[in-house]
């Protein structure tokens, strides 16, 4: 991975959201049942800074990306840009809501197939019956390097790498305070990955705009990100600094992550000796008493099943929830050659 996040934050608190919850009701055996999709997570994220997000498949990223854009209203907790709640009522709840944008994983469902590559990308503009110009799509076409001409192509012409491009130029051409980009890259090849990686990275730099970046990929996130925090069952396990969670993850999923992670060479796999993730994570409408990722946990004791462990400091400003942090071992022993 060739990026990384230049230092273009700012100690100004851009984003807080706070205790966050989005609860689906289903229907379960002919039951109404609560699915706790997102279940009171709470973060900030400074202007120029970009946050992101790990954690395995359903443990509620999407929700969280989509909660903070103001796609879906929470069914509690608050989200607030500059200080003022996204559901504000009427116009200015509106403004704020438009100062957020999202980049999506699949860049050619997310542009209308009937209209050019220019007026997908106008689209926030129009949204906000701002005025829309050839200039300003070209600059922002240039921006994300791209051509002029690309404007008049219809998005299927594109490459799969110039449809995120593009999808970029349009979240980025209203001059949003913060984009949060959901598995932006994971459909793409891995050449291009980078490629747009980078991108985002040097847009940072150039334009001052926050990132929410959710991915799967924990190489990107952390090449990409100040700060890094860990998901699980809809809560935040852990919350640290890039180089925190590179040097040493304190929660026992944390440290499963990294090491599921970690470059697969033949003869530091054998000697690993860390937390290996085994089985599903459980479903998020009956999630076990006490800590969530008991029921995984090689370190779970009694205490594990009994009390629920707090989002806690643990020092440096990092947040750990676990009654033991920093118990669970990521051992890499190199083999002698
Ligand atoms: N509209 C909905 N109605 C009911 N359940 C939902 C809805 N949207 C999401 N969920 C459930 O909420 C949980 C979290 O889903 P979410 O899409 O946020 O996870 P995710 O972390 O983004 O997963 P992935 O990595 O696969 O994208 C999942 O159990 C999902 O099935
Ligand atoms: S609280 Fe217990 S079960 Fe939960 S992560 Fe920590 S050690 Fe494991
Ligand atoms: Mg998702």
């Amino acid at each position: 991975m060739t990026t990384a996040p230049v230092d273009t934050r700012s100690t100004t608190s851009l984003l807080e959201v706070r205790d966050l919850k989005k609860h689906f009701p289903v229907r379960v055996g002919g039951r109404e049942q609560t699915l706790r999709a997102v279940d009171g997570v709470s973060f900030s994220i400074n202007r120029g800074e970009t946050l992101g997000v790990i954690g395995e498949s359903g443990c509620g990223k999407s929700t969280v990306a989509r909660l903070v854009v103001g796609l879906m209203k929470p069914s509690d907790g608050t989200v607030e840009v500059d200080g003022g709640d996204i559901w504000a009522r009427g116009q200015e709840g509106r403004e704020r809501r438009l100062g957020l944008q999202m980049v999506f994983q699949d860049p050619a469902s997310s542009m209308d197939p009937r209209r050019t590559v220019g007026q997908a990308i106008a689209e926030p503009l129009r949204a906000r019956r701002a005025r829309t110009s050839d200039d300003r799509i070209a600059e922002v076409l240039s921006l994300v390097g791209l051509k002029p001409e690309m404007a008049g192509r219809m998005p299927h012409q594109l490459s799969g790498g110039q449809q995120q491009r593009a999808a970029i130029a349009r979240s980025l051409i209203a001059n949003p305070s913060l984009v949060v980009h959901d598995e932006s890259i994971a459909s793409l090849d891995i050449s291009i990955q980078a490629q747009i990686l980078n991108l985002i990275v040097d847009l940072q730099d150039r334009l001052g705009v926050s990132y929410l970046f959710i991915s799967h990929d924990l190489a990107a996130v952390q090449a990409i990100s100040h700060r890094i925090v860990v998901m699980y069952l809809g809560e935040i396990v852990e919350a640290a600094t890039s180089e925190q969670f590179v040097a040493r993850p304190l929660h026992p999923y944390s440290v499963a992550l990294r090491a599921s992670a970690l470059t697969p060479d033949p003869r530091i796999e054998r000697h690993r000796d860390s937390v290996v993730l085994e089985g599903d994570v459980p479903s998020p409408l009956f999630p076990p008493s006490g800590c969530r990722f008991r029921t995984r946990c090689p370190l779970a004791q009694k205490i594990c099943e009994e009390i629920k462990p707090p989002l806690a400091p643990a020092g440096d400003g990092r947040m750990v929830s676990c009654h033991f942090p920093g118990e669970a071992k990521l051992t890499i022993q190199e083999v002698p050659r």
